[in-house]
């Protein structure tokens, strides 16, 4: 499997007025070719600005440094047209909510297909793109034929509905594929809808996946590997089994904790603010182990084993036997 999305350093700050906020503090992770990686960390972390910054769709006022490399190109590089060559075909996002983003007037396979036809297309090819949308709906467990096409977002179920939004994302065949918060907008009852259909789209449609969620459990069934972000930065970064069952960072632990399966214990303070972000580990204020090296130098990030690293320096001098051993006892 090669490395198809890497993101190297990756700086994103906002010129606000006068002011400058610093959000993503040389984030870097990769995305191998078919494989999913979740994205996980609490409401403002900086998960779907680094979506964004991959979909070139951040505002005018954003300043960003470092890269990111699709299939080797770096796209930071890239004016909006060049990549718009890329958006929606080689990398594509799935919209986040079937009531702002399926048009209500619509028949739902005209608006899937609308998404590949291209001006001028004739008949021959039009018919072409109407039968790769019955295709792709029932691919996705949806109905296939005229009947379906024709429906309206009205007459459908909201799982259906997002089914449809999937299947506009993945029409195009990506090779890449951001979904941001798939089932912030679902109720509570579709949301094993929703993570089932992600993982049964990364079976039959093999594309890359960035899964940006505050829902571990989400992450958990469908990510290979998981990054854990804490107020801008990575903080760990493994296999999906090794960072849910053996975390090593403490922000990872008590995100773990907080899972209704492991306790539902919440964990303690807030995020800071981007403007007041403490000197050394940005965790350190609501860290146990907080020691007097964690409020002063900012920490490195260290590999605990092969592809599972984390941003903690309580692992810096620890050899990995030992480093296992304190993460399970603390
Ligand atoms: N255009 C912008 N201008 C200033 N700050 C922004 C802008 N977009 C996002 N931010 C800030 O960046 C931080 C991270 O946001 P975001 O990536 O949306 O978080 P989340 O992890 O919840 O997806 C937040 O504090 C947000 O207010
Ligand atoms: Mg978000």
């Amino acid at each position: 499997m090669g490395v198809l999305l890497e993101i190297k350093d990756l700086n994103v700050g906002f010129s606000v007025g006068d002011d400058r906020v610093h959000i993503l503090n040389n984030v870097s992770m990769d995305i191998n070719e078919n494989e999913v990686l979740g994205v996980i960390g609490e409401t403002g972390c900086g998960k779907s600005v680094t979506g964004s910054a991959i979909l070139h769709l951040l505002p005018d006022n954003a300043i960003v440094t470092g890269n990111i490399l699709f299939k080797g190109q770096d796209i930071t590089k890239m004016d909006d047209d060049t990549f718009r060559q890329l958006r929606g075909k080689e990398i594509a996002a799935i919209p986040q909510s079937p009531s702002t983003s399926l048009n209500p007037l619509m028949w739902v396979g005209k608006q899937v297909a609308e998404c590949v036809f291209e001006k001028g297309s004739d008949e021959r090819e039009k018919k072409k793109i109407v039968s790769k949308v019955h295709d792709i709906f029932s691919r996705l467990g949806l109905p296939r034929g005229e009947d379906f096409y024709q429906n309206y977002p009205c007459e459908l179920s909201g799982g259906m509905c997002q089914r449809v939004l999937i299947a506009m994302g993945v029409i195009t065949h990506p090779e890449l594929l951001i979904v941001d918060e798939p089932t912030k907008a679902v109720d509570w009852s579709l949301r094993k809808d929703v993570v089932d259909v992600f993982c049964e789209l990364k079976k039959e449609m093999k594309c890359a996946m960035l899964f940006i969620t505050h829902d571990i459990a989400a992450a958990k069934y469908v990510a290979d590997r998981i990054a854990v972000m804490y107020c801008g930065e990575v903080v760990e970064i493994g296999p999906t089994d090794t960072v849910i069952n053996h975390p090593h960072h403490p922000y990872t632990k008590g995100l773990i904790a907080s899972m209704p399966s492991k306790g539902f214990n919440v964990m303690n303070g807030f995020m800071p603010s981007f403007n007041e972000i403490p000197k050394g580990c940005r965790f350190s204020d609501r860290c146990e182990c907080t020691s007097e090296t964690c409020l002063i130098d900012e920490p490195e990030t260290i590999e605990i084993s092969e592809g599972h690293l984390t941003k903690c320096s309580i692992y810096k001098n620890l050899n990995v036997s030992e480093s296992f051993y304190h993460a399970i006892r603390s």
